[in-house]
């Protein structure tokens, strides 16, 4: 059963998962979900940071519930996603991963590898990662851990 407290998702890929994003994209429609698609749309070279920073941002802004993003390995998008305060965005290109990724880490945005699995594998990937639950206990204390990570260090007393 997917966790009822999500109910739009955010998406978007660059030219290389654009494809798998759009699989992705009938497959949440079909489930009933809202999707919001920032892109992008075709082959044409783009750059994964300004769609990870589309979608990222929808995330923590509450526009989204979630977050899912597309490029050829899924680590740019994460790397990138992970810039923005309040996003955990995980990485995942196999199921086991995606479900940890929703029971441990409470990833709030999931970043797939078109170059890495196919249309079907991604899809299964989103499916097992709406399906975790969180765990909460250990694992709420320890991305409490993380939150704190996102202050800066506190500034050095001057002399
Ligand atoms: C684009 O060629 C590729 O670098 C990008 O899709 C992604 O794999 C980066 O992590």
């Amino acid at each position: 059963m997917v966790d009822k407290k999500t109910r739009r998702i955010a998406l978007g890929a660059d030219h290389a998962g654009y494809q798998v994003k759009d699989r992705i994209k009938e497959l949440l429609q079909k489930k009933g979900f809202e999707v919001l698609d920032f892109g992008t749309h075709s082959e044409e070279s783009v750059d994964y940071p300004d769609y990870a920073r589309l979608v990222a941002q929808s995330v923590a802004n509450a526009e989204s519930d979630r977050g899912i993003l597309v490029c050829g390995t899924g680590l740019g998008m994460a790397i990138a996603a992970n810039k923005t305060q309040g996003i955990r965005a995980a990485t995942c290109n196999d199921t086991y991963t995606a479900r940890m990724a929703a029971e441990h880490t409470d990833a709030n945005v999931l970043c797939v590898g078109a170059r890495v699995v196919d249309a079907d594998h991604a899809a299964a990937i989103v499916e097992e990662w709406l399906k975790g639950k969180f765990g909460g206990g250990r694992h709420q204390r320890r991305i409490d851990k993380i939150t704190e990570l996102e202050r800066p260090p506190a500034l050095s007393r001057a002399k």
